[in-house]
């Protein structure tokens, strides 16, 4: 109870679900969202929530608005297509790792990265490239504890128009349905992963969540999606 937490790439697909999940959870008393953009929340909604407009090409100058915060969530990220070679590289290397070193800097303990899939320094590939990058430089930053999340192809209805994405999707439908935990998550099933992680205790200071782990952490099981299943008959 009376954590504080912040959350940067909140308005993304996991970001907007974290969001609905950090406002349920009771061991949140206050959450800040820290963006290039407000949005706008329901009333009732807005009281434990603060939203913090920054530019991220300038975040040394916004170092309070981190200040204190128990716990750090990021789902930052943008598309090579949307944002270019250079602004993916801005944003899903360089925004995460200086929000990163701004939070422990700042008192945050816990810092909870939505990674991906195939993250691997050494790839010759741009994107698991630069997961993989981040990955590493937010090991050596030494926060008491870092969850890293690797989700494969995130299931959501997208807002912003990706067809590439969006024909992945489709095509992977059936293989949703076979097999959940191989190479799709929906964003709820993150986002809830990411609330469990928090609450529950660990005594490694690293911790990697493939996509399986994700689901399981989310409370997936054999079990319960057979039974789901029955119901859908
Ligand atoms: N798509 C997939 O299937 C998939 C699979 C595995 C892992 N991932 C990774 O999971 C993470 C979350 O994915 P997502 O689909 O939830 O992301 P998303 O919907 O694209 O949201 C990205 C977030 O980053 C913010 N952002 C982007 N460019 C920015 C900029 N220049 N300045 C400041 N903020 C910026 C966005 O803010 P605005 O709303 O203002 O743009 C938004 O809040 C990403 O790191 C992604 O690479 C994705």
């Amino acid at each position: 109870m009376n954590k504080s937490a912040f959350v940067v790439g909140y308005t993304g697909e996991v970001g907007k679900v974290l969001v609905e999940e950090l406002i349920d959870s009771k061991i949140f008393s206050r959450v800040v969202l820290i963006g290039r953009r407000e949005v706008k929340y329901e009333e009732d909604t807005h009281q434990k929530l603060e939203q913090k407009v920054i530019d991220f090409d300038d975040i040394e100058s916004h170092s309070s608005v981190f200040s204190g915060l128990d716990v750090g969530y990021c789902c930052l990220g943008t598309t090579r297509g949307k944002s270019g070679k250079d602004g993916f590289y801005k944003v899903d290397h360089d925004y995460v790792v200086n929000s990163a070193k701004l939070a422990k800097s700042e008192g945050c303990k816990h810092f909870n990265l939505v990674s991906s899939q195939g993250a691997n320094k050494d790839s010759s590939l741009l994107y698991p490239k630069t997961k993989g990058e981040v990955e590493e430089e937010l090991k050596g930053m030494g926060f008491d504890r870092l969850s890293i999340y690797r989700p494969a192809l995130l299931m959501c209805n997208r807002q912003e128009s990706r067809w590439g994405e969006a024909a992945a999707r489709f095509l992977m439908k059936p293989v949703q349905a076979a097999f959940p935990t191989w190479i799709t998550v929906p964003t709820k099933t993150v986002a809830k992963a990411m609330i469990t992680a928090t609450v529950s205790p660990s005594n490694q200071s690293v911790e990697v969540f493939d996509n399986k782990a994700i689901h399981l952490l989310a409370g997936y099981s054999k079990s319960k999606k057979s039974k789901d299943d029955a119901e859908k008959k």
